[in-house]
């Protein structure tokens, strides 16, 4: 999805379009090198639009634009999930709404496992979609994509969602069990953002 001749973000205020603290957090250390100033839409209070897409790609444009328009800021969005291929991809962008509203993800990874019962396929991944959007319309959008293997019971304490039961390709922990700096070096919104990177921030 990278564009050759991507809009530059220039610089000053960006507004991290999330609520999801997990996410917030690793957008942030992702773009400390950039010396942008990072300002969430929590802290500017901007209201959370409904997630009406039926494609990462469509949720995180929705999401950027409305934070775009309601701040005034460019605005970047994530919009992630685990896609477990033995459920056809489910619960992909459902991933946040599996845990239900008090955000529970121990019953979202039990749900996971429960419906691979008798399954041998432990395949999956996780999908991220970044949006950068500017308050006239504006959207440079780049996807990310990490594949692995579920593992049960959980493991590790590190990491956000649905870590704890994902160990990349190649390795043998989990996102939760890995430093944060490793799960960055190669996770889907660390594979998003260096596109991000290369098409929209200046050297
Ligand atoms: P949404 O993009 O806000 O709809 O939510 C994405 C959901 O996917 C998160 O709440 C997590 O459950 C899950 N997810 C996305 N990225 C990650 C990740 O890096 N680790 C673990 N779970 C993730």
């Amino acid at each position: 999805m990278a564009r050759r001749f991507a809009r530059q973000f220039e610089g000053g205020k960006l507004v991290v379009a999330s609520h999801n603290a997990g996410k917030v957090r690793e957008i942030r250390d992702l773009l400390a090198p950039f010396g942008v100033d990072v300002v969430s839409a929590g802290e500017l209070d901007l209201p959370e639009p409904e997630e009406t897409g039926t494609t990462f790609a469509a949720n995180a444009e929705l999401k950027a634009l409305a934070a775009a328009q309601a701040s005034g800021l460019p605005s970047l969005s994530d919009d992630s999930g685990l896609a477990v291929e033995a459920l056809l991809g489910q619960p992909g962008i459902y991933s946040a709404r599996w845990a239900g509203p008090t955000k529970d993800f121990g019953a979202a990874m039990q749900r996971i496992e429960n419906e691979l019962i008798g399954m041998d396929d432990r395949r999956a991944h996780f999908v991220c979609a970044l949006t950068l959007a500017w308050p006239d319309g504006h959207m440079e959008t780049f996807e990310g994509r990490v594949d692995g293997t579920l593992v049960w019971p959980p493991r590790g304490d590190r990491g956000f969602g649905y870590d704890p039961i994902f160990q990349p390709e190649g390795h043998t922990v989990t996102f939760a069990e890995m430093d944060p700096q490793a799960k960055h070096a190669m996770s889907h919104r660390a594979r998003a953002f260096a596109q991000l990177v290369a098409a929209c921030f200046k050297d």
